[in-house]
């Protein structure tokens, strides 16, 4: 059933035993990191097949890794938001809140959250095709292209067609089954298995939000959707009450 929009609705983290913030690239939209989908998204400037799946890369490393730098220092460059900042509150006073994001630049951490199950991996880290040791690396630019043992190295995120980590994915869905508020952020709902986690809380008769301002493909599924941008809404939701 599709929920209404409840711009008076306040929550109390309190009120709650465990809180999942399920976030995608909307999430980040206020801190200037372009989305994927929809008005100015990635996907509708660059063809993801020449720049986002195993097979570009294996074709043309370093086109695609020239990539990835340019979005890195967009993203260096980029500031969490009043959205972010409440997440990462809501944290440091109550026991059970976990962020499950889809996005890979970091601004949640730098917001101070600490429980994050990254899904999509991280653009802060590199991975060698060679020995397979990842590396964290936080500069503007890549320190290089290549490991020390001579191979290529790689962004560490799932690419179109890569499978996600099961250790990561069997987290998640532990956390997203057993929680009973999950809030949905600035995603379009059209990856998965991320789409499905939605339904993963529901089935634990979760209270189920989405914070959205265009219906996504999962809209159907919430109980209350609300129509706004994560940095006006998310604030307004968790107003603290001194
Ligand atoms: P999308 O770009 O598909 O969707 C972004 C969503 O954010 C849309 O539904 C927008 O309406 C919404 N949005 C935009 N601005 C917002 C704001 N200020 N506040 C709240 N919501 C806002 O991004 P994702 O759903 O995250 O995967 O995409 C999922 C995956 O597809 C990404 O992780 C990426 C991509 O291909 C990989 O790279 C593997």
């Amino acid at each position: 059933m599709i929920g209404i929009l409840k711009s008076t609705l306040k929550l109390h983290p309190e009120d709650y035993t465990s809180i999942v913030f399920f976030t995608g690239a909307g999430m980040s939209a206020e801190s200037g990191v372009p989305t994927y989908r929809g008005k100015g998204g990635i996907w509708h400037k660059y063809r993801w097949e020449e720049y986002a799946c195993q097979e570009a890369f294996d074709r043309n490393p370093k086109k695609v890794l020239k990539f990835h730098e340019k979005r890195r220092k967009v993203l260096f460059d980029c500031q969490p938001h009043a959205g972010h900042h409440v997440i990462a509150d809501i944290e440091k006073r109550h026991p059970q809140v976990t962020v499950v994001t889809q996005n890979i630049d970091g601004m949640h951490q730098r917001a101070g959250s600490e429980k994050v199950i990254e899904l999509h991996g991280s653009a802060w880290r590199l991975r060698c095709t060679g020995c397979s040791v990842v590396t964290q690396d936080f500069n503007k630019s890549y320190k290089s292209y290549t490991c020390e043992c001579g191979s290529w190295l790689r962004p560490d995120i799932i690419w179109f067609g890569d499978m996600l980590n099961e250790n990561v994915i069997t987290r998640a869905t532990k956390i997203i089954g057993n929680c009973d508020l999950f809030i949905s952020i600035g995603t379009s709902g059209a990856v998965w298995p991320a789409a499905g986690f939605p339904q993963l809380a529901k089935s634990n008769e979760a209270l189920c939000l989405e914070i959205n301002p265009e219906l996504s493909e999962m809209s159907y599924l919430y109980d209350e959707l609300i129509r706004g941008k994560a940095g006006d809404i998310l604030p307004e939701l968790f107003e603290k009450i001194e």
